[in-house]
């Protein structure tokens, strides 16, 4: 048995929500189909629980364990080995058992999945184990997991006689996976930030924008978020940090730690974008002094510009997204828009002027440069 089966099998807290679960939704007519099995627990648990019939599926070779387990506790499951998107089943489920989340719920491969395996493998009135799910955030502190997510220091990426420094763009942008360090500590209550039913497919675009008050003197190493399942209306599992739990947290970390004192503000905007296969998560931290409303203190991350993407994916990304000009940018906007085919050359530089009084001199250059660039005026080339 791996070492990923063995935790599994270990985390206590999980199996028995699931257990209970199962125990108060499964009846006689009920055709469960547990999706990923594993080591086929839940399917056996449904079919001690009474199901007309219980169906695991797996694509692992951990499936035979299953089998010979479920021969062993004389449990009648059927194990079918494969992708569960090419499975046909020839009766659809009535409860689907599904739990394969990353922390942030939102990204990897399991939304897809339970999309796709809802119009394939179940019934119409088909119920759904967890029922549903939510993402909280807060913010920690945390030496070891900082030390974690930034093993080098800022200023320290020479090694074997190379300069290795545009690694720490991808570490600043990326986010880490850490389950309960021993030193983590909240630093504000965590915040509910999404309910998700899974009678609807996860969404696809999502953001959220809280406020902590933060009540003690600390030091802020960045924020963590995860998952809890809502498995029925009685029977919860979450993968807080301190918790027992199997699965971790996503941690937003801060470049260089800030401490924070009682009575500041931590602003935190954390959003996520699937495009096609891959889920790209953006985060903004800002640290406000009491009745400030300026920040002192700013963090920014964004894993879609940490990835090697094709620049299709990098379209579809930022198509809704309001973009933010250059400076230099929205002097050319200034005068692209004043370039309206009824104005001279000297009526756009005098509104360039207006705008821009600091350009002096350059300002008549930089309006001919653009409306050269675009060859937008035949009569400058006339
Ligand atoms: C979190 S584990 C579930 C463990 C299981 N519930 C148990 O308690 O032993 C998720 C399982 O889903 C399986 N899996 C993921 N995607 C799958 C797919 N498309 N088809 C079949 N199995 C899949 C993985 O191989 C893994 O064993």
């Amino acid at each position: 048995m791996s070492d990923y089966d063995n935790r599994i099998l270990n985390d206590a807290d999980r199996i028995q929500a699931f257990a209970r679960a199962i125990r108060r939704q499964v009846s006689t007519q009920d055709v469960v189909v547990d999706l990923g099995t594993g080591l086929g627990t839940y399917a056996m648990l449904a079919a001690q629980a009474g199901a007309k019939r219980s169906i695991g599926i797996e694509f692992d070779s951990i499936i035979n364990v299953a089998r010979q387990i479920a021969l062993q506790n004389n449990l009648d499951v059927e194990f079918i080995r494969g992708d569960a998107l090419d499975v046909e089943l020839s009766e659809r489920a009535t409860l689907l058992i599904f739990e394969d989340f990353s922390s942030g719920l939102l990204d990897g491969p399991a939304p897809p999945l339970l999309a796709a395996a809802r119009k394939q493998l179940v019934a119409p009135s088909c119920r759904i184990l967890p029922q549903g799910a939510e993402l909280e955030i807060a913010p920690v502190a945390s030496q070891r997991a900082h030390d974690m997510a930034f093993p080098n220091r800022a200023d320290d990426y020479t090694c074997y006689g190379l300069n290795f420094q545009p690694l720490q763009y991808i570490t600043q942008n990326s986010v880490h996976h850490i389950r309960s360090p021993e030193d983590l500590a909240l630093l504000a209550d965590p915040v509910v930030v999404l309910r998700h039913s899974f009678e609807e497919d996860l969404p696809q675009k999502w953001a959220a924008d809280v406020t902590f008050e933060l009540a003690a003197e600390q030091t802020l190493a960045g924020v963590c978020l995860w998952h809890n399942l809502v498995v029925d209306e009685q029977n919860r599992y979450s993968n807080a940090p301190g918790e027992a739990a199997i699965g971790g947290q996503y941690f937003f970390a801060i470049p260089e730690v800030w401490d924070v004192k009682p009575g500041q503000r931590l602003r935190c905007e954390v959003a996520f974008q699937r495009i096609s296969v891959d889920g790209f998560w953006r985060w903004n931290l800002q640290l406000f002094e009491h009745q400030s409303e300026t920040a002192c203190r700013t963090s920014t991350g964004n894993t879609f510009a940490a990835s090697p993407i094709t620049s299709a994916a990098m379209n579809a990304f930022y198509q809704d997204e309001v973009i933010s000009l250059t400076s230099r940018a929205k002097l050319e906007a200034l005068v692209l828009s004043a370039a309206d085919g009824n104005k001279s050359i000297r009526e756009i530089h005098e509104i360039l002027q207006e705008h821009a009084p600091e350009m002096h001199e350059d300002s008549l250059e930089f309006v001919l440069g653009v409306l050269e660039n675009r060859r937008l005026a035949t009569a400058v080339v006339n």
